[in-house]
């Protein structure tokens, strides 16, 4: 069979020190299911920026739209004016290449410390939309700088765009065990998008009779995210509220360096991208600091999008082995050795 083709973008900071221990892993599953990942390595981010003035060039964009998958450390860096990095590149890539489905997975792995007092058990999935939203950069402003300057970020929501995350939500919600699909929003002031969302929500609903559907305004979703997680199963809701959440949700379920992340195209007409939630974390980057499990766990999603669910499964029994054994600060490259030996099965996994 021919090789999987990766694109593979490090970025900044610790970007590309927790990119290499989710290679790492991914190198020693490959050979173990049969398959090949032959990767091409992008050298974008800050440094090229200060090079050549360029974030995402279009020839460098299609020439990561002609691979199967795509993996990406973290941009972003505090030399380049905030937003450039994160508009011109992170958001070129999920706008172009369509990740409508932004989807982060929350599950509190035995052992882990947690903030909350009694977490109980906590397995939910943002379906965080992807495309739309208040990041569209639809917005601008005038007599920037003076006591009357306006500044405006309009939220764009399409009848297409939500329609088409919220069928998404509503099959992953059907394929769980609980079947539940908790919709975040904020229609009693938003009220425009928030009623298509609504609206939205329950058309499609119709069309899953077996799956409990509730609503949340997306404060007191963070309510119950810090008081009661474990009634979550499948949360929908746009692009600010889910970067919000999934911030939250990563620190209730051991840290943000746990938490993984996969930008889906569900229909495939461009390949997805798998990041960790975090970013680039500038202020341990350098120092081997920063824990690469959320790579390595977002290097398993994609796994499992490729069609090689068996391999992304030894992955998260890995890391879920590892964790329950962890004890001390550990360099970035020990964890990633420690959770590829477990993968070679060099080291016997607990049950
Ligand atoms: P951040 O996630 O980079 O860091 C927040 C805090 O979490 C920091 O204290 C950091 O040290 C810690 N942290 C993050 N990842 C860690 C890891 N793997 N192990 C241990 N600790 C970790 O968020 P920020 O500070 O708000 O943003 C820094 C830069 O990253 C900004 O330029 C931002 O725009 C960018 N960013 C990029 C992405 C992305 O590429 N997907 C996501 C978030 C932020
Ligand atoms: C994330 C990040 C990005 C987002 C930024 C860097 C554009 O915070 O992936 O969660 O807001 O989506
Ligand atoms: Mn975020």
């Amino acid at each position: 069979t021919r090789p999987f083709s990766l694109a593979v973008v490090p970025g900044d900071g610790i970007g590309p020190e927790v990119t290499a221990q989710a290679l790492r892993v991914l190198d020693v599953l490959a050979p173990q299911h049969g398959v090949a990942f032959e990767r091409t390595e992008y050298d974008l981010g800050a440094r090229r920026w200060h090079a050549t003035g360029e974030t995402l060039p279009e020839s460098v964009l299609e020439e990561i739209r002609q691979h199967d998958a795509i993996l990406l450390g973290a941009v972003g860096d505090p030399t380049v004016p905030s937003g450039v990095l994160e508009r011109g590149l992170l958001l070129k890539l999920r706008f172009e290449l369509d990740h409508y489905v932004n989807l982060r997975p929350s599950k509190l792995f035995s052992g882990v410390p947690t903030p909350l007092a009694a977490p109980g058990d906590i397995d939910f999935v943002v379906v965080r939309e992807g495309t739309e939203g208040p990041y569209v950069g639809n917005g601008g402003a005038i007599r920037v700088g003076t006591p009357q300057e306006v500044a405006t970020e309009v939220s764009l929501n399409t009848a297409f765009g939500v329609e088409r995350v919220v069928r998404d939500a509503f099959a992953r919600a059907q394929a769980r065990p609980r079947r539940k699909l908790t919709l975040v929003h904020k229609n009693n002031v938003l009220v425009h998008a928030g009623h298509l969302w609504s609206r939205t929500v329950e058309a499609v609903g119709a069309e899953y009779p077996d799956v409990t559907v509730d609503y949340l305004h997306v404060d007191a979703a963070t309510i119950f995210l810090a008081t009661d997680p474990a009634r979550f199963d499948v949360i929908v809701t746009d692009n600010l509220f889910g970067d919000i959440l999934t911030d939250l949700a990563a620190a209730i379920t051991g840290g943000i360096g746990l938490a993984a992340s996969g930008n889906v195209n569900p229909d495939r007409t461009a390949p997805s991208m798998f990041e960790p939630v975090h970013g680039s974390a500038p202020d341990i980057a350098g120092q081997s600091k920063a824990d690469p499990t959320a790579a390595i766990l977002s290097a398993a999603l994609l796994l499992d999008h490729l069609g090689l669910p068996e391999a992304a499964g030894q992955i998260t029994q890995a890391v879920e082995a590892d964790i329950a054994e962890r004890s001390g600060a550990r360099r970035t490259e020990e964890v990633g050795e420690a959770i590829a030996s477990r993968v070679a099965g060099e080291v016997s996994t607990v049950s």
